[in-house]
């Protein structure tokens, strides 16, 4: 197989973190095994470049070293720079397994299967290792890892440096083996965390770690083995990292200096609380792991937290054939003139009958969204919003024919493009005859309490349901609110309230949404919003209101209500009555209220005091671990 330099992921580790590297490793090595002779240790280098880990290996005295590399032009400098090494010019992917080794390091090269996936077939095909442990959207790296651990010798250690993507991924993304692998096979002892700095000047914007696996001896395996995993995060930003700043920071860690740039603490998840098949948050100090338990203990129902997919099923918006055809522009395709809508048909503009008005629906995208409501201004066009539903029958063109009648322009206007639809249909393996419908998300089939299939037409929750949503592209806590029209594309996600969970009470859910506590609990569960809704469904926590009792926390509860309502319609004040009451029950919270003008602000004053959350020891922890998130 003939790869190409980016094939091959040619990039190669700087200097100063090869050198950290091998220090670090040599250390824990040397603390664990007391071993003396540092010539007796098998080091393997599983993929040299141009060889920067042989060096200081070599002058760090190793000198059992084992290399390999696949890229022939490295071979004559190579062999002439490091005659004492073993090198070895092949796929180290096919290096034997029964061959082990105490130390494992090095910088493997990262290559993603998506769109790579010739080079895996051909991998698969000839490798056993590769074909054992193959799994789509995976990394070649994780090759590296996997055959790394099978050649380590129990109590010997790993460690690389990658990027850190796979930390967070769950089942679905490629970890498949990966971290069942490592689970069963290795205790995770350090994980150093590198994403706040560039490592690879030609990879700019690469998120990197290096971690320390060990090999787990057999007893080990036993479930009740328990390790710590030493975190140490590069606490400063990219503006620092001139000259040998970053060198002197690395050396730091060596030299257990203390380091305004760096912190290091034991994870609060331990190597038996890694999962298998989700993500590792391992950046969890104790510290911040208290507020999240604090935090945590308000929201358990029947004894059990409960998260946001124990209530809500999180769904995207529309998916329209083509947003450009069903979405239409004034002064476009479509004019405006007093209450009269005109449609452009051939070239003309044609009047639509009031039924048609009526299926004129203005849309948003996520921009829109506001904490708390939407910008009703913001709207993108005009969508045509016909419905499935309006004539029950399994027959798309009696379906058809109706709508044609009844909708006469409406029609008229999409089969203008009927060649065009018909074959985005069609490639998506879809009814060719819907051409008039959202591909999504307007009828959908929902599994009700007996887990029983019904279709249910969502029309009535976009007019008028209560809809919490927000933008599939986030990192902060922003979430709409509005029970009024509002339809928008798929790049909003909707809180759709699960079967059997009626009477919700979402203005207080749209409150601690938008809360500071739950910012907090973004910060410290490093959840981001980016296409993908499952760690906000598994990681938010819902409140059991039923667990605040007493008369000023019920005030409290009400008082968040009502500035919610007001905020949702774009008030801005708060009901004084309401503030008197809680001024007999709690003089102390109502005088910090009192003197707040900013509804928001008084919101997270209650939620703060209901959670019993200490507010300067949160900011404080947030400014401490997550300066830049
Ligand atoms: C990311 S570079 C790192 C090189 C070196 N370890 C360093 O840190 O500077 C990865 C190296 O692995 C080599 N490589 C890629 N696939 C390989 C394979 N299957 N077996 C051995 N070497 C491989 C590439 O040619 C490249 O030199």
């Amino acid at each position: 197989m003939d790869l190409n330099r980016n094939q091959l992921s040619q990039i190669f580790t700087p200097h100063y973190v090869a050198d950290f590297m091998v220090r670090n490793i040599k250390n824990r090595y040397l603390s664990i095994h007391n071993e003396l002779d540092i010539e007796e240790i098998k080091v393997l280098e599983p993929c040299v470049g141009k060889g920067i880990f042989l060096k200081y290996l070599l002058r760090e005295g190793f000198t059992n070293i084992t290399g390999y590399e696949v890229d022939q032009s490295l071979k004559t400098p190579l062999l002439e720079k490091y005659p004492k090494v073993k090198l070895v010019f092949g796929n180290f992917l096919g290096s034997n397994t029964n061959e082990k080794f105490d130390i494992v390091i090095g910088n493997p090269p990262y290559l993603g299967q998506n769109y790579n996936a010739p080079i895996f077939q051909e991998l698969v095909a000839m490798y056993p290792i590769c074909k054992k442990y193959f799994a789509g959207n995976m990394d070649l790296f994780y090759f590296f890892i996997h055959l790394g651990i099978e050649k380590l010798r129990p109590g010997g250690l790993l460690s690389f440096i990658t990027t850190n993507y796979w930390l967070t991924k769950s089942k679905k993304t490629g970890i498949k083996y990966l971290k069942p692998h490592i689970v069963n096979d290795c205790f995770m002892l350090q994980y150093i965390d590198l994403s706040k700095i560039t490592i690879f000047q030609d990879a700019k914007g690469q998120h990197n770690c290096i971690f320390i696996l060990q090999k787990k001896y057999e007893n080990e395996k036993n479930k009740n083995f328990d390790k710590k995993i030493e975190v140490i995060q590069f606490n400063l930003s990219n503006k620092h990292c001139e000259g040998n700043f970053l060198e002197q920071t690395f050396m730091d860690i060596l030299n257990n200096q203390k380091s305004t740039h760096l912190l290091k603490y034991n994870s609060a998840i331990s190597n038996k609380d890694l999962p298998k098949n989700d993500g590792w948050i391992l950046l969890y100090p104790l510290e911040v792991k208290h507020y999240v338990d604090t935090i945590e203990k308000y929201c358990r129902f029947n004894g059990k937290v409960s998260y946001l997919n124990d209530f809500f099923i999180i769904r995207n918006g529309l998916i329209l054939i083509k947003d450009e055809i069903f979405i239409l522009k004034e002064n476009e395709n479509i004019k405006i003139v007093e209450t009269e809508m005109y449609i452009k048909i051939n070239n003309t503009f044609v009047k639509l009958n009031n039924e048609e008005k009526k299926r004129l629906k203005k849309i948003y995208k996520s921009r829109a969204i506001k904490p708390f409501s939407f910008d009703k201004s913001d709207f993108i066009g005009y969508l045509i919003f016909l419905s499935k539903n309006e004539l029950r029958t399994e027959k798309a063109m009696e379906r058809n024919k109706y709508l044609n009648q009844k909708y006469p322009n409406l029609t008229a206007y999409l089969n203008q493009y009927k060649k065009e639809l018909v074959k985005i249909l069609k490639n998506a393996k879809e009814n060719i005859n819907d051409i008039y419908f959202p591909r999504r998300g307007s009828l959908i089939t929902h599994y009700n309490i007996k887990h029983k299939r019904k279709l249910v037409n969502l029309e009535p929750y976009y007019e008028r349901g209560a809809k919490i949503f927000f933008s599939y592209i986030s990192n902060s806590n922003v979430f709409g609110y509005t029970n009024d029209s509002y339809y928008a594309t798929s790049d909003t996600y909707f809180l759709w309230l699960n079967e059997g969970k009626n009477n919700f009470d979402y203005l207080f859910l749209l409150a601690y949404l938008n809360s500071k506590i739950v910012n907090f609990l973004f910060k410290a569960k490093n959840i981001t919003i980016k296409r993908s809704k499952t760690k906000l469904e598994e990681e938010i926590p819902i409140p059991n209101t039923s667990l605040f009792r007493s008369p000023y926390e019920l005030e409290l509860i009400n008082l968040i209500r009502d500035i919610t309502l007001n905020l949702t319609q774009n008030i801005v004040s708060v009901n004084i009555i309401k503030l008197n009451k809680l001024k007999e029950l709690n003089p102390d919270i109502y005088s910090r209220i009192q003197n707040e003008s900013n509804p928001k602000r008084i919101i997270d004053i209650c939620f703060l005091k209901l959670f019993d959350v200490d507010e300067k020891l949160i900011d404080n922890l947030a400014k401490k671990y997550y300066l830049m998130r």
